[in-house]
């Protein structure tokens, strides 16, 4: 196989990261999950106490951390330390946009995107990676939902991981819909479709058809 890059955009619980986590096992490529990176630093700037508003200091504390994650992409290591739950709380999914708007940060972790992709043959998952992080990827694919269903999806998700959660459908619903007009209307590299990307709409799909469609497409760009 040549050498080989693939982008997963779109907005939260789209289904992005089940597909690519997938897709990535069967089709022996790195999977890169941007949004965990965004995720981790939130969670940092929350642990050490630090407004979402003081840019400098958000900045400080990417310019200052290492990711690392598993080699099938599902446990992110930050400054060493797994995080992968932590950053999935709550806490962190109601300030992660706000973070995640400061164009600074994007181009630090935009950088270190692009170095764990090096050299690699990768499929990697966000809101800017076919507009932004990687232009040229060989194949995009932009996944949608509606509204109701993706939060049903990251709602199902939650009680799974933490049995103890008391958050309700209607605030995950909510967060989904705040997160996706921060994301959309910021200023720098906001959520869009690629105009080359390719459009599934997963409302009605089972997870397993939409792996299907995707290395499908896969298969006819390599
Ligand atoms: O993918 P996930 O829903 O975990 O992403 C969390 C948040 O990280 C998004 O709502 C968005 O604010 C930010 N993000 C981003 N650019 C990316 C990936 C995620 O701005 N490439």
């Amino acid at each position: 196989m040549n050498s080989i890059s693939v982008a997963i955009d779109g907005p939260a619980g789209a289904g992005k990261s089940t597909v690519a986590k997938e897709v990535a096992k069967r089709m022996d490529l790195l999977y890169i999950d941007t949004g965990a990176m965004y995720r981790a630093v939130t969670f940092l700037v929350m642990n050490e106490g630090i407004d979402p508003n003081q840019e400098q200091e958000i900045i400080r504390i990417a310019n200052n951390t290492s990711f690392n994650f598993s080699k099938d992409g599902s446990q992110i290591f930050v400054n060493g330390e797994n995080r992968t739950k932590e950053i999935r709380s709550p806490k962190v999914s109601e300030n992660v946009s706000l973070v995640s708007k400061i164009g600074a940060l994007r181009e630090v972790l935009v950088k270190a995107q692009r170095k764990l992709a090096e050299n690699h043959n990768v499929i990697m998952d966000g809101r800017d990676i076919g507009t932004h992080v990687l232009p040229e990827a060989d194949l995009k694919v932009f996944l949608t939902a509606s509204v109701d269903e993706r939060a049903r999806r990251r709602f199902e998700e939650l009680l799974e991981t933490d049995e103890e959660t008391s958050i309700s459908f209607e605030e995950v619903k909510e967060n989904i819909l705040l997160r996706d007009n921060i994301d959309s209307t910021r200023e720098q590299a906001p959520l869009i479709k690629a105009q080359d990307a390719h459009e599934i709409d997963t409302t009605k799909l089972s997870t397993t058809e939409v792996i299907e469609e995707v290395i499908s497409l896969i298969r006819k760009v390599q």
